[in-house]
């Protein structure tokens, strides 16, 4: 009845709802993939696209690789990111740097930190995250004995924000983490609560708190990088940090103290969520599928020898099954479920009559692409075989990340957006941490994997549902796993 009675020819079906401002809230926010997979049921038919009431805003969602075309690769003039997240990120990242100030600026932002991260440094964080991991398990009061249980997404995390603090936040950061700056930045992360969507301004309890904290953070910031700066002082270690001090803007000038704190709290920000959850759900999987874990150990042997020498960067580049593992975690559980623009020109739609019009929020979800069955069969099962050739899951043609080039401004990247897997998006907000968070990943799974054998608790089959309450999605917790150490060094 909405349809025909309210139906704008023009414009993509709206999806129908009762209630005006909280229109369809409620089951996205549960759901998001639910919901956006019951629409498709109905609207594909009028082109894999619709617009739902997201908090009385009107929300168009286009899917499938021509969405993600449409909305990632769209021209800068026509579609912006600022716009949509300034409101929620400005007051946990700051002013000057990501959302709060021009795009050609964020994109030079940008190549600081894609070129910062050269072979070298990847290479040094190795061996910290290693060592990072292993003093954790030693330490954590859930790993102690032999055997026992854990819940896998707060132990996880904690061990996340201690590896990449230690690697992009240098020893000064990381050391804080045992005190004091962890809890500044859990303040700072109820910036992104689910209220602050509505009222990122509003002057709540969490948000005075958010604020605080923020202060805080640039203040300890700007303190080591005044000491850095002191005569006598050498670079020491490969963290971002000591890249951000060296840079400088096209103009001349070098980067002011407050944004490099400003980028350093974006960092840690975009990488701790998204890198946290990743390996929870890896963990989670290893633990409903223990054979996996087995055969993860069988290859470092095989390939590193028997004696499973400390991990080196090599060695993670000679472990497909490693990074099919990460590749298929990230396939099923993309810890940014829905990607946001402001249309801020008319548009049409390609392949449709439809047009977008000006002031329209658009979203594409690359993580929708990939749990789409045309894609990858049996789309709901994390099996990472399915990357081997000739395996009965693997990916239909084009389903590879190898696209056309394109310089945006912080050097090339891959199109991309043809391709049915974009864990990492496409077009000129791509990630630039794709290359960490592999080097992440892959070593904390290989140190876990040398360590332990995991499996669910008796009676518990399958992995708990999915918490989409914030910007990142994670597992719910608690999610707890058994765990039993390995005999000895090689891992038995
Ligand atoms: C952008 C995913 C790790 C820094 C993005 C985007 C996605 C993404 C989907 C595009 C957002 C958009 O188009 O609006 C991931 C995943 C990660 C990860 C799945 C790990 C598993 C990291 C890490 C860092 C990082 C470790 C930092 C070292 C960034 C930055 C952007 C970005 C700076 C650019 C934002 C923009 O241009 O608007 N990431 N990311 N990410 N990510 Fe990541």
């Amino acid at each position: 009845l909405n349809q025909l009675l309210f139906r704008n020819p023009a414009e993509p079906p709206v999806v129908f709802h009762w209630i005006p401002f909280i229109g369809n809230t409620v089951p996205y926010g549960i759901d998001p993939f639910k919901f956006f997979f019951s629409c498709r049921e109905k609207y594909l038919q009028y082109g894999d696209v619709f617009t739902f009431i997201l908090l009385g805003k009107k929300t168009t969602v286009c899917l499938g690789t021509k969405g993600n075309e449409f909305i990632l690769n769209a021209k800068h003039k026509d579609v912006n990111a600022e716009e949509v997240y300034s409101a929620l990120c400005t007051p946990v990242f700051g002013k000057d740097v990501v959302y709060d100030c021009p795009n050609a600026k964020l994109m030079e932002q940008k190549k600081f930190i894609k070129f910062g991260l050269t072979q070298d440094a990847l290479r040094s964080y190795v061996h910290i995250i290693c060592k990072e991991a292993n003093d954790y398990i030693g330490s954590a009061k859930a790993f102690q004995g032999q055997r026992g249980t854990v819940n896998i997404p707060p132990a996880v995390s904690q061990l996340t924000i201690f590896t990449a603090s230690h690697t992009l936040q240098g020893a000064e950061v990381r050391s804080r983490f045992n005190h004091s700056f962890a809890e500044l930045f859990h303040d700072l992360d109820k910036g992104f609560s689910p209220i602050n969507f509505v009222l990122p301004w509003a002057p709540l309890p969490h948000n005075r708190k958010r604020d605080a904290a923020h202060q805080k953070m640039v203040e300890i910031y700007s303190e080591i990088i005044q000491t850095r700066r002191q005569p006598g002082v050498t670079k020491d270690s490969e963290d971002m940090i000591w890249n951000l001090m060296d840079c400088k803007y096209k103009d001349g000038k070098a980067i002011p103290d407050y944004e490099i704190a400003g980028m350093m709290i974006a960092l840690l920000m975009a990488g701790q969520h998204s890198s946290s959850s990743t390996f929870a759900w890896m963990c989670l999987r290893l633990a409903d599928n223990p054979e996996v874990m087995d055969e993860l150990l069988e290859e470092q042997k095989q390939v590193l020898g028997q004696d499973l020498p400390d991990i080196t960067h090599e060695h993670l580049q000679k472990l497909p099954l490693h990074a099919a593992a990460v590749r298929e975690t990230l396939r099923l559980h993309a810890p940014i479920h829905s990607i946001m623009r402001k249309a801020t020109s008319p548009l049409p739609v390609a392949g449709t009559s439809y047009a977008i019009p000006a002031g329209r929020t658009l979203l594409a979800s690359p993580g929708a692409t990939s749990r789409m069955p045309e894609y990858f069969p049996n789309p709901m099962v994390w099996d990472a075989h399915r990357w081997e050739d000739g395996s009965p899951n693997h990916p239909s043609l084009g389903a590879t990340d190898d696209d056309e080039k394109v310089d945006y401004g912080y050097g090339l990247v891959s199109k991309g957006t043809s391709s049915p897997y974009l864990p990492f998006g496409a077009g000129r907000h791509r990630c630039i941490g794709e290359q960490f968070a592999y080097v992440q990943l892959q070593a904390l799974l290989a140190v876990f994997v040398r360590t332990f054998k995991f499996k669910n608790l008796p009676g518990k089959e399958g992995v708990v549902g999915t918490d989409f309450s914030s910007l990142f999605s994670k597992p719910f917790s608690p999610a707890i796993v058994e765990w039993e150490k390995r005999q000895n060094a090689k891992g038995e």
